[in-house]
């Protein structure tokens, strides 16, 4: 893939690109909507990855093109970028690129080619795979020597700040920082990382992903209202974050949010969350893979029933998977459509799949798209 990306760079300015990177999407197996709370998060790298061909400039000039959006490249001058103008695809390359200005970065210019498999819209971090490939790319070719925690926070600068998306840290350190069969044990407070074997396959398993193919309108003023009512339950509890608010005190918490209903269910979503990715990495780490699974059914009720960020596809999913044998599965991502991950022994996933594919027929929904994910590489240079 990395030849055709190069030899489409060739095609577009002229001349072959000087390098060729890869930044993948993430399934969040535990841990969500804590990253805007301070919280623990665990996501692991899809093999599906976003791809960069790009070459350096010196006249201030930005080319950027994408395989997915065709047409010709749009031009831009690396001077005149300002947040909140552009609402295109180009807004996460661009942002990258004035998030790392922004910070005192010397980019004086680039032509890119970007092309990517990781599906948009399906709760999959596709723009976070955008921003990071981006990132690393210019990182690698300006010589600017920041880590991937350094890189992943300039991108998630550029989505607040650029693009506009009041998002977390997550996806971004998930492109950024994952490894080949781990998952990503991340404290989003201060960003410390534990990398945590994750060999679905070697535990007799199989980790599979189910993009609902919807996405329900609002979600993202539904996500800016759930983090809203987190940091004021965070504020009445006296508390910096919800993170402080530990599990051991949650009653106690819970009996002082007591006129505020709304607020109570996002709090208690949080903090039994942390404990969950806590629990969830404690199981990855003594081997014990399948009790993981009964954690995400669990995070599943608390993120439909407390948080409110379900939806009946999704939850036709988690029902469907867990009656036809899987071992747990919840929504991933922000919610509100996008994708489930379901972990089912092997000899049980052909059957969990198909189960998922006749429940979305008879439900009349859309068809689902199922693919198996393996723990995959993290954010690279491929050419
Ligand atoms: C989206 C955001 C993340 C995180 C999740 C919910 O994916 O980009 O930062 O908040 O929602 O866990």
């Amino acid at each position: 893939m990395s030849a055709g990306v190069a030899e489409r760079f060739r095609e577009l300015y002229g001349a072959g690109p000087r390098g060729v990177w890869a930044a993948p999407g993430r399934v969040n197996l535990i841990g969500e909507h804590t990253d805007y709370n301070d919280g623990f998060v665990m996501p692991f790298a899809l093999p599906q990855s976003a791809l960069a061909a790009v070459s350096p400039r010196d006249d201030g000039v930005l080319r950027l093109h994408s395989a997915e959006a065709g047409g010709d490249p749009v031009v831009l001058r690396v001077a005149a970028l300002a947040p909140g103008e552009d609402r295109a695809w180009t807004a996460y390359p661009a942002g990258v690129v004035w998030a790392l200005r922004e910070a005192g970065h010397r980019i004086t210019g680039a032509d890119v080619h970007l092309a990517s498999a990781v599906p948009p819209g399906a709760g999959l971090s596709s723009s976070a795979a955008l921003e990071v490939v981006t990132a690393l790319a210019l990182n690698d070719l300006f010589g600017l020597g920041l880590t991937g925690t350094v890189l992943a926070r300039l991108c998630r600068r550029a989505e607040n700040a650029y693009v506009g998306a009041p998002v977390g840290i997550m996806d971004q350190t998930a492109a950024a920082c994952c490894e080949a069969g781990h998952a990503l044990f991340l404290d989003t407070r201060d960003l410390s990382r534990r990398q945590i074997p994750f060999d679905p396959a070697a535990g007799g398993l199989r980790v599979l992903v189910v993009d609902t193919r919807v996405a329900h309108a609002h979600s993202a003023g539904e996500y800016g209202r759930r983090r809203a009512g987190c940091e004021r339950g965070a504020a009445l509890l006296g508390a910096a974050a919800l993170r402080d608010v530990r599990y051991g005190e949650l009653d106690a918490a819970l009996e002082r949010l007591d006129g505020e209903p709304e607020v109570r269910r996002l709090v208690r979503h949080v903090v039994t969350e942390n404990r969950r990715v806590e629990r969830a990495a404690e199981l990855l780490e003594s081997g014990d893979l399948r009790a993981v699974g009964p954690v995400l059914t669990e995070g599943h009720a608390s993120l439909r029933d407390d948080f409110g960020v379900s939806c009946p596809e999704l939850d036709l999913v988690v029902d469907t998977a867990l009656a036809a044998g899987a071992l747990g599965a919840r929504m991933t991502g922000g919610g509100f459509g996008g994708s489930a991950v379901v972990l089912a022994p092997e000899d049980a996933a052909e059957g969990v799949a198909g189960a998922v594919r006749e429940a979305f027929a008879g439900a009349g929904f859309r068809a689902p798209r199922v693919f198996g994910a393996l723990p995959s590489a993290g954010a690279r240079r491929v050419a």
